[in-house]
């Protein structure tokens, strides 16, 4: 801390318009990059008096933010009683059990032991299982001369995937993806949705009492996934608890769906978008690993995330107060000149470039690996079987989650079904 920084709400402050909150305006909504700039240029460390938080925009201050910030946001049950929301406890509770709400050395313990249960070699092996679905998939629409990428392809992908990581049936996939959504409503959304609550605790409720029974069956049945994983992973005689096990595998769950679908469906509109770009990957499908990264970059799934100032701090001239939270836009950071060279221009074939759209340091996220791999043979396979995409005319909505940036359809025309049939054929 120093003492030349300015206080919250002192010094020249840009006006109440300059706030996230305009996320939910649908033109900010289709295009948050204008905001965004005008935040990092104008005021990069802005103490917003809507959402009563910092909102840090710049590469290298968001870097700061998740290196040295408490992950520890999640609010205690006496605060939340205190401000009369103390319907919300169950789900606070099974939240500060989660890895993403803890810091060092809970953080690490339980890192530390999701990763010996979550290995490259788990991840390696569900590299053909994800090939396959992604081929059934296609199969299922290949032959008509339209599809909904997200419906048809970018929602059910991970869903699947997902129910294969976590070692359930199959056939549980559907469930696995509404109680993703009900809770990544709540995970990416600053309004207060009073409406939604209901939902959010019974998602949360059940998501508890499947991921239990699941525990106790695969004691006496184990199944190769997450669950036994978890809940066998053992470092020096430490274990997970059962309530531990049920967290994460609910943290993990919901991480991997709704972000994955995203980065499909965002990075599928670029790429139509910038026709260009869509050639030179077609023309060589080795530049995909290149272009996911890109992809990521040019439009982060996962918008933001919070913080809590972990003592008085200065941050780009400003006193960040103990406890205050502070909003590090990853969509923003990932768009600064500062750090990228043309921010605004997709280039699949961009070096040197360190997004963090998987976030940065102790919080770096977990299934990185996965959704790569699952990203690359999304694409990969969407591109060989379905090479003349093009984006059905008509508005496009954005899903009214202000951190999970995402679209509610994509429709598109499979301008030559014959190319996808011969592509099955030859695949197969
Ligand atoms: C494109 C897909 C994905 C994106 C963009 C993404 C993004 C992120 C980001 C930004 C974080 C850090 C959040 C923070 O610091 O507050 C994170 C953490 C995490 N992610 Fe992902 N994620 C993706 C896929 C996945 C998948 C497939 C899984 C599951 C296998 C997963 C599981 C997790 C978990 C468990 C954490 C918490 C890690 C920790 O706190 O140590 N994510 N993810």
């Amino acid at each position: 801390m120093t003492t030349s920084a300015v206080p919250a709400h002192q010094g020249t402050q840009p006006g109440p318009s300059l706030s996230l909150y305009h996320l939910l305006d649908p033109e900010v909504l289709a295009n948050p990059y204008p905001l965004y700039h005008r935040l990092r240029t104008e005021d990069p460390v802005h103490w917003d008096i809507f959402l009563h938080a910092w909102v840090v925009t710049r590469y290298c201050d968001v870097i700061q933010v998740l290196h040295d910030f408490s992950a520890d946001v999640t609010p205690t049950p006496e605060h939340l009683t205190a401000i009369g929301l103390a319907a919300l406890n169950p789900i606070a509770q099974m939240m500060v059990s989660q890895m993403l709400f803890m810091d060092a050395p809970a953080h690490t313990r339980l890192r530390a032991l999701a990763s010996a249960a979550f290995t490259p070699r788990r991840v390696a092996m569900l590299r053909s299982h994800i090939q396959e679905i992604a081929d059934s998939l296609l199969d299922a629409v290949a032959a008509g001369s339209s599809m909904d990428l997200l419906r048809d392809f970018a929602s059910p992908l991970p869903a699947i995937v997902t129910a294969g990581m976590l070692g359930v049936p199959v056939a549980d996939h559907l469930q696995l993806k509404a109680w993703s959504a009900d809770f990544a409503e709540m995970l990416g959304n600053f309004q207060y949705n009073p409406d939604r609550i209901p939902r959010v605790l019974k998602s949360v409720e059940e998501m508890t009492a499947y991921f239990r029974a699941a525990i106790r069956e695969q004691r006496d049945h184990p199944r190769e996934g997450l669950i036994h994983a978890l809940s066998t992973a053992e470092i020096g005689g430490d274990r997970l608890s059962e309530e531990e096990v049920i967290a994460n595998c609910i943290v993990t769950m919901v991480g991997g769906q709704e972000t994955t679908t995203n980065l499909i469906g965002n990075g599928m509109l670029s790429l139509l978008r910038n026709p260009d770009q869509l050639e030179t990957l077609r023309a060589d499908l080795s530049w995909i690993p290149s272009a996911i990264e890109e992809l990521l970059r040019y439009e982060t799934p996962s918008q933001h995330t919070t913080r809590m100032a972990p003592a008085d701090v200065e941050l780009g001239g400003k006193l960040i107060r103990k406890r205050q939270a502070v909003i590090a836009v990853m969509g923003a950071a990932n768009r600064d000149p500062e750090r990228f060279a043309d921010p605004d221009r997709l280039d699949i074939t961009r070096v040197d470039n360190r997004h963090v759209a998987f976030g940065w340091a102790a919080h770096f996220c977990f299934g990185a690996p996965l959704a790569r791999m699952e990203a690359q043979i999304a694409f990969e396979t969407l591109l060989r079987r379905l090479p003349n995409l093009t984006l059905e005319p008509g508005p496009l909505v954005w899903r009214q989650n202000l951190g999970l940036r995402g679209l509610t359809a994509l429709p598109v025309r499979i301008a030559d079904p014959e190319s996808a049939a011969r592509g099955a054929a030859f695949h197969g």
